[in-house]
Parts: structure tokens; sequence; C-alpha cells
């Protein structure tokens, strides 16, 4: 059966910036730089994102294009006959599970789209709280909106990697970037917008501690998508004269970008109007909301951020899907289309639990977790952890060193600087798995 391809290094590129730009972009990253000194933060980020979080990029880029299969299939071909698949069984699984709590939120996204186009926003603290509350809790409304929002993704995978992820990609990425820097342009020129530039940029050294790096290399690697057999997937379509290195650090540049244009979008607005930032949920859908009905013209703000909000999270969704989709299609050999049905089935299914563990069902808790947060940390703290060490092990110690080489300059055909290429192996084998190790442990204690 012949694999299908991506057409064009820009489809490649916004692919794969399109999974990691996502909600981790949006709601994590502007407080993560705020509440960690500034600038400051920016610098230690970025440090981590070139040495560490680059790194197991390729390592993940090289395995994958190399076998050209999916992430379990791909063992079987690289190392027979080893137990080496295990990589597959986890990615698969982390993906599963990331995408029945990630549907859920991408289902609020587009509820609250249209709540943005129906001028639904005041500026009631309560009656906004009290509208999350009720987006969230409800019985039937999450779960509609979750099956709208996971049909949506597979929908575009029943066109496959060039007329499906590509094509989408293309056109949703572009918009995506132009639309949180028209918001970030109308932010910062609000009256008052200073205080929250800096916030966002003022470096100050003093607040970097300990954690100010574990939360560094965890958003890192989150944001990056590493770790999930996304960039892996994803390479096996790509074609063997794609530079690996500058693509993966295109895409590092193009997440880390947005990362900071929609710091600049937010927080300045929301100092504006003197509200202290927060993040994740509270951020996006109540205190975003309350700026936005004070502002002139606010409520086209409104929509045009809860279109980047939505289109963040379903590019995202479609790169996990396709992991899980891929392994399904060349597993079991059967079509693309019953693959995706299956796909959509499964996470249908656990995103009701997901859903419902908000509301109905919030009194069940395994591990002192409703079902959505058990999801959320098993994937975070130990599948995906586990994952990335698993990948770099593989291509540091397992993949003779000349196919490593062979593969990243694509056959002798780019010419990579011997020392940058000397780093870059030593942080495979060495770095990377240490730290990814005191990740992990930090999750336990
Ligand atoms: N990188 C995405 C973000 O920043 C999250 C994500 C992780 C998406 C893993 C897909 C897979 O939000």
């Amino acid at each position: 059966m012949k694999r299908d391809n991506f057409g064009s290094s820009f489809g490649v590129l916004v692919a794969m910036a399109g999974s990691a730009v996502g909600l981790g972009n949006l709601w994590r990253f502007p407080y993560l730089v705020g509440t960690n000194g500034g600038a400051a933060f920016i610098i230690i980020y970025l440090v981590i994102v070139f040495l560490l979080a680059l790194p197991i990029m390729y390592a993940e880029f090289v395995v994958g294009r190399r076998s050209q299969s999916n992430v379990f299939g791909a063992f079987k071909k690289l190392a027979p006959g080893s137990s080496w698949g295990i990589i597959g069984v986890l990615a698969i699984i982390c993906c599963i599970m990331v995408l029945s709590f990630y549907g859920v939120v991408g289902g609020w996204t587009i509820d609250y789209m249209i709540k943005a186009v129906m001028f639904k926003f005041t500026s009631d603290t309560a009656a906004l709280d009290g509208m999350f509350a009720q987006t969230v809790t409800s019985s039937w409304q999450p779960l509609l909106f979750m099956l709208v929002f996971v049909g949506l993704s597979g929908f575009i995978l029943l066109a496959g990697v060039k007329d499906g992820i590509e094509k989408y990609s293309k056109i949703l990425m572009p918009l995506l970037f132009l639309t949180v820097v028209i918001i970030a342009v109308r932010s910062v020129t609000l009256p008052g917008a200073g205080a929250g530039i800096d916030f966002l940029f003022k470096p100050d050294f003093s607040k970097v501690t300990a954690n100010t790096f574990l939360d560094a290399l965890g958003q890192a690697f989150f944001s990056l998508s590493v770790g999930f057999g996304i960039i892996f997937t994803y390479a096996s379509y790509v074609k063997r004269e794609e530079n690996v290195v500058k693509m993966s650090v295109q895409t590092a540049m193009a997440d880390t970008l947005f990362a900071i244009i929609a710091g600049v979008a937010i927080m300045p607005a929301v100092f504006a109007f003197g509200i202290s930032p927060g993040q994740g949920p509270g951020l996006v859908f109540v205190t975003l909301p309350y700026v936005f009905a004070q502002i002139p013209l606010g409520s086209i703000l409104a929509i045009l951020f809860f279109f980047v909000l939505f289109v963040a999270a379903i590019t995202s969704s479609i790169s996990l899907m396709e992991v899980v989709v891929a392994y399904i299609i060349e597993e079991f050999k059967i079509g693309r289309k019953a693959a995706v049905v299956v796909t959509t089935m499964i996470v249908l299914v656990l995103g009701v639990f997901c859903s419902l563990s908000q509301g109905l069902l919030s009194d069940v808790k395994i591990f002192g977790n409703n079902i959505f947060d058990l999801f959320d940390k098993t994937t975070a703290n130990i599948l995906m952890p586990v994952g990335a060490l698993l990948i770099v092990l593989f291509a540091g110690w397992r993949m003779k060193r000349s196919d490593f080489i062979d593969e990243v300059t694509s056959g002798g055909m780019h010419k990579l600087n011997p020392a940058y290429m000397a780093i870059m192996i030593y942080s495979i084998k060495y770095v990377a798995p240490l730290v990814i190790g005191i990740i992990m442990l930090r999750s336990f204690i």
C-alpha cells in the first residue's frame, strides 16, 4: 500500500506548528512567563527549547521518517524481534487519552465561539462564572459540542495527509497568526496596557527558582508536542529530501513566537482592567469574556479570540488523532475511512466520561481525581515523559550512529555544523534522558 505524503515543506511546517500551537500556548505560557520573571523566563525557556526539546524532536523526527511507518509498526522494521514497540503502544494510549479531554475542551471552544457571535458576554462576573459552570456541567450540551469538535477532526482526517491535514493547516495556521496579531494590536493600544507588558517582559531574575526551570521544561515539551508520537507520525510522511533540523527549528520558533504574541494579546487587556491574571479555563472562559465585554467593539475581539482558541485546538487534535489512525490503517490493514470512524468512536466514548466528570460524574474519583484530571495527569506526568525517554534512548543508544547521521542529513544532502551535531547527539544520549528522569521524579514527589 502506498503511503500518503506531505506535498511541500510549507505543508509540513504548518502541520507541525498546528500541532504545537495549542491551548498550552494560549492559557498557560503567558501566565508562566508573567509569574516567573518575565523576560528572564523567556530566556530560560528558549535555552531549554534549543538545548533540550529540539534534540528530542530531532530524535522523534529521525526515527519516524526512517521507519516510514506508524509509531508501532516502525519498530518491527527498525528493531525486529525487540520490545521497542512499547513506545508505539504508549504513544497510542497517550494520544487517545489526551484526545478524550482535549475534545471536551475543544467542544467548549465551539460553544463559546457561538456565545461570542450571539453577544452573550456581559461585565457581570457572577453571570460569567455561572455561564461557564453551566457550559461544562450541563449534561447534554458539552457532549454535543464535543461530538462536533471530534467529528470535525475526524472529517479533516478522512481526506488524508496531503488533502486533509496539510490542506487545512495551510489555510488555518496563517489565519490563526493573523488573528492573534490583530487581537494583540488592540490589546496593547488600550489605556493602561503598559502594566501587562511589564508583567510579561520586565526581566526579574529574583523570581527565578528551581521550579522555574522545571515549569519551563514541562511547558517546552508539552508545547512542542514531543513525546506523543505526533512528530514521529508526521515525520513518517515527510520526504527524504526535507531538512530535519531546519523544519524542527522553524516549528519551535513558530510555536514560541505564537506563545509570546498570545501573551501580548491577553495580558495587556487583562491588566488594563485591573484584573489579576490567572491561567487555564478560568482565564479564557471567564476573565477574557469579562474583559471583552468592556472594550469598545470588544464583541468582535471575542469572536476572533474564540476562533483562535478553536483553531489552535483543532489542529492539535488532528495531530493526536492521526497517530492512532495511522496505526489502525497499517496494523489492521483497513482503509482510512474505517480507521477514522473507529478512532472517533473510541475517543467519543472516553470523552463522554471526561465530559460528565465535570458535572454528573464529578463525585467519581480515582486516586483523588475526577476522570478528566486523571487523564490529564496520567498523560502529562507519566505517559508523555516515558514516551519521550524511550524515544531518545532508542535514537541515542539503539540506532546506529551512522544511520542517525544519515537520516538527519538526508544522506549527506544537508550539511550540518560538526560542533552542532556533536552537541545534539550528546544531548540526545545523556542530557535528555537525565532531564526527563528529573521531570518524572518531580511529578511523583
Ligand atoms: N502542543 C499543544 C499545546 O501547546 C498540546 C498538545 C500536546 C497537542 C500534545 C497535541 C499533542 O497546547
